[in-house]
């Protein structure tokens, strides 16, 4: 049992300032990064250059979800670099038991997202390979859009099997979470809320981490705050 952990998203930063953004939300648990390739995704953003570069300048732990193609490629180049979680799509490989075995091996720990029309179920073995699992909330490509309340279902399913010993990952949640939506997504059992919008559209980003934190703790089961 864990408190609840939050993870402000970049793109909701300003890009120019990146460092200073990192540190506007001390107290984070993990500062989400959005790679998009223009490909899987109709946006395109960053990339391992700018990674490595962020790796020196922050010591909030990086969590790289990467909205691309072929990630078998791409995946292992930002665990090498020192990225704490690498989280690949599923519908971006046939073969994503082979691209977590490929993060580990390179020192991060792999996580697996679903698009909001994903099922689950197709996905429950190949989880034992992961890490974290990243539920979509929104469709990926944008912050600020709509939180999705219908992919909570996917949370509980997992977040069932992790409490029965069948799975041992965290959940994850990303798109859409603000002070209104996080308590739907801790009662569904969700470990770890990434946020973009609600906390660099906040006056004090880091008031904001903790805000969200306090709220998904209040609303959670499994967790303790
Ligand atoms: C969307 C990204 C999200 C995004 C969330 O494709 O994966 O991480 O930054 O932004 P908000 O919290 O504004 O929905
Ligand atoms: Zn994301």
């Amino acid at each position: 049992m864990a408190a609840p952990m939050i993870a402000p998203s970049i793109l909701s930063a300003d890009f120019a300032r990146l460092a200073e953004e990192a540190a506007a939300v001390h107290g984070a648990d993990w500062l989400h990064v959005d790679v998009m390739d223009a490909h899987f995704v109709p946006n395109l953003t960053l990339g391992l250059p700018v990674v490595e570069s962020l790796l020196k300048a922050t010591d909030i732990p990086l969590d790289c979800h990467l909205m691309i193609d072929d990630p078998g490629r791409w995946a292992p180049g930002y665990a090498e670099a020192g990225a704490h979680n690498v989280t690949i799509h599923a519908e971006a490989t046939a073969d994503p038991v082979a691209v977590a075995r490929d993060i580990r091996a390179a020192g991060a720990k792999a996580g697996l997202s679903v698009k909001p029309g994903t099922p689950i179920e197709d996905y429950l073995e190949v989880l034992r390979e992961f890490d974290t699992l990243l539920v979509m909330s929104v469709e990926p490509g944008f912050g600020g859009q709509s939180f999705m309340p219908e992919v909570l279902g996917k949370a509980r399913t997992v977040r069932n099997l992790v409490d029965t010993g069948h799975l041992t990952l965290l959940v994850e949640i990303d798109g859409g979470i603000n002070a209104d939506t996080v308590h739907a997504a801790a009662e569904a059992g969700v470990d770890c809320f990434v946020a973009g919008s609600a906390v660099y559209g906040a006056e004090d980003p880091a008031a904001a981490v903790a805000a969200l934190r306090t709220s998904a703790a209040g609303s959670s089961a499994h967790l303790l705050g």
